[in-house]
């Protein structure tokens, strides 16, 4: 009997084969009963062959066999390439100019019918997607995406290597690190009562692996954060996570520009332009209201704030006279746009905070329109004309408010204009640095400055001066990697030093005793020579996402978590026995009306 080792993959069979015996194993896509003949198409992971099923050729068994056949079987066949004749010819596969003629067959398993459609063309619910993932993962496109992954992954270890990097394991089981998300703990047994946390990143362990003199370290490293999921969010996902000593900002920006370089090259065919291009935050925020702007269209943000004087527009007026701003967009050639669409605009920047979408219209037949009529005054028309260089057809929105409101409601906004006006060239990865971030941002929630990257950042000597009276200007050694308005990578120039580090936790309002028992480990083992030190981690699956043209993580991650960090197939987070829970000396208190 036919053993199901194959010597062939389907989807790789060409012309070059013509004649040779070839012994195929994998699923039936599709078959076609043509009474004398049956097609049956074989699918593995490298595409799909048509399979002839001739009586004359194999013999009424094999063809009972192949008659037999539906889809999702397994069977292994061997038989002749042949090359098909003109009019057979299908241009929509890849190896549409050959088919096999079975000789020989064995049926290896039977399958139900699938829940979906193993192909790329099926527009399938993603909650049946994800709950029969095995079966979702076998359409091509998921296969493609995750072996593009792999790649990635392996020419990132590749680069590192050849420079020099050591890759050291950290543990799973650990301490909490403050990346800003909260931790999922995981309860200890031989001490009950207390708590592993699950770590937000290697952070403290790459730290401390410098100190150790490792040098040059990177790991390809899961961390686990409990927040809540987005597209470009999941709460365990991968970083490439590297640190350095006796470096600064530029071998980082050096190292991951020949990772980012070469993954290029081998995975898109891209020369990438190197040194890549650097933005500092401020002007980042001030053009286009982001620090990880999309930049492959423009539409940037014009401040109209020192132009405007008092134009009885209340909304404008009472915003500058409250120390906050007036800013707009320009949306060229737009002015067409209907009540409809500008009123679902209106009703997207509320997400970001904005109280309204003031707007002023140039029509095509020269006139001037606004959501604010009753005080548009002349030369309000012309200082908005001049500054935001408005001509007929364009269509410009205002944000008036606190700084931080403008830039996050216009900032979001001319993204999603963008992609409602399906402005954005996808073609073009616009990667480049974003420099100088602020060190500490104020939590209005917690009322207390927190550290805006991690509390182990290090800042630029010229701010001390402001560290006691202007504490939004000190600017972090803080840098990101950003693609078409997405975060890549965060990094930073660490502190390295005892003192400075306590002073960090006690600047972000951490007492001393808490620092020491959260972090005591740390600050003890600065006192025993740490060295410069600095680095970054990139997130992967973002990565991936982007190479691959993704709209969700989702996508290139082989087993997700659905939105509400759930997993549909294997049905986790998932409740646990009772013995369980008691030798960990758990007792679950859940209010009478949860589930
Ligand atoms: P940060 O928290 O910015 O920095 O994370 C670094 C990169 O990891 C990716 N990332 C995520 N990807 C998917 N899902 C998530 N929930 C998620 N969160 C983060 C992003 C991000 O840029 N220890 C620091 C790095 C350092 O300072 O060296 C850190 O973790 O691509
Ligand atoms: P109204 O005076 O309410 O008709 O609003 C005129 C225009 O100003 C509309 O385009 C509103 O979206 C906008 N608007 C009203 N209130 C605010 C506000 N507090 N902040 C920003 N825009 C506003």
């Amino acid at each position: 009997m036919l053993s199901h080792k194959r010597d062939h993959y389907c989807g790789l069979l060409n012309e070059s084969n013509v004649n040779e015996t070839v012994h195929l194993s994998g699923w039936v896509q599709r078959t076609r009963d043509l009474g004398g003949v049956v097609f049956v198409w074989l699918r593995d992971r490298e595409g799909l062959v048509q399979l002839v099923f001739d009586q004359d050729v194999c013999g009424a068994e094999i063809f009972e066999l192949g008659r037999g056949l539906r889809a999702e079987y397994v069977v292994t066949v061997s038989g002749i390439v042949k090359k098909r004749d003109e009019g057979a010819i299908n241009k929509d596969l890849a190896t549409g100019t050959i088919e096999v003629f079975v000789k020989d067959a064995v049926l290896l398993n039977k399958s139900e019918t699938p829940p979906i459609y193993i192909d790329d063309k099926a527009d399938e619910n993603e909650l049946v997607r994800l709950k029969y993932r095995y079966l979702d993962l076998r359409r091509p496109s998921m296969q493609q995406k995750l072996r593009l992954r792999s790649r990635v992954v392996n020419c990132i270890r590749r680069e590192l290597d050849d420079d020099g990097f050591t890759e050291v394991e950290t543990p799973i089981l650990s301490k909490s690190t403050p990346e800003g998300a909260r931790d999922f703990l995981v309860p200890s047994r031989l001490h009950p009562g207390t708590f592993y946390a699950l770590p937000q990143s290697p952070q403290i362990y790459k730290q401390l692996l410098m100190l150790a003199g490792f040098d040059k370290y990177y790991q390809i490293a899961r961390c686990f954060r409990d927040e809540d999921n987005r597209a470009d969010r999941q709460p365990e996902f991968t970083q490439c996570d590297i640190e350095m000593s006796f470096i600064d900002e530029e071998d980082i920006y050096a190292i991951v520009e020949k990772v980012f370089a070469r993954i290029f090259r081998e995975i898109k065919g891209i020369e990438l332009q190197l040194p890549l291009p650097r933005m500092p935050w401020i002007e980042a925020m001030e053009r286009f209201g982001s620090d990880k702007p999309d930049t492959r269209f423009g539409m940037e943000l014009v401040n109209l704030t020192d132009k405007l004087g008092r134009t009885g527009f209340v909304v404008f007026d009472q915003a500058i006279e409250n120390g906050g701003r007036v800013e707009a967009v320009n949306a060229k050639g737009l002015a067409s746009m209907t009540r409809k669409q500008i009123d679902s605009l209106a009703e997207y920047v509320k997400t970001y905070r904005a109280k309204g979408l003031p707007y002023m219209t140039f029509t095509a037949d020269g006139n001037v329109k606004s959501s604010f009529n009753k005080f548009m005054t002349p030369e309000l028309v012309e200082t908005v004309r001049r500054e935001m260089n408005a001509e007929p057809g364009d269509i410009v929105f205002f944000g008036a408010d606190k700084k931080a409101v403008v830039w996050q409601a216009l900032g979001a906004l001319r993204c999603e204009i963008a992609r409602r006006h399906d402005m954005i060239d996808h073609d073009k990865y616009n990667l480049f640095w974003v420099t100088e971030f602020p060190l500490f941002e104020y939590s209005e929630e917690e009322g207390r400055w927190v550290a805006a990257h991690h509390p182990f950042t290090s800042w630029y000597a010229e701010d001390n001066i402001y560290l006691d009276t202007d504490r939004e200007k000190v600017r972090s050694r803080a840098y990101d990697l950003v693609m078409n308005g997405i975060e890549l990578a965060s990094g930073s120039i660490r502190i390295h030093r005892a003192d400075m580090q306590a002073q960090m936790f006690d600047m972000i309002g951490l007492s001393a005793e808490e620092a020491h028992h959260r972090f005591g480990f740390l600050l003890d083992a600065f006192k025993y020579g740490a060295p410069p030190h600095g680095g970054l981690a990139f997130g992967i699956d973002r990565l991936v996402m982007l190479l691959t043209d993704s709209d969700s993580l989702r996508d290139i991650i082989a087993f997700p978590k659905a939105n509400s960090a759930n997993c549909l197939m294997m049905e986790t987070p998932a409740d646990v026995r009772p013995d369980q829970l008691e030798i960990l000396k758990i007792r679950v208190d859940l209010p009478d009306d949860a589930e």
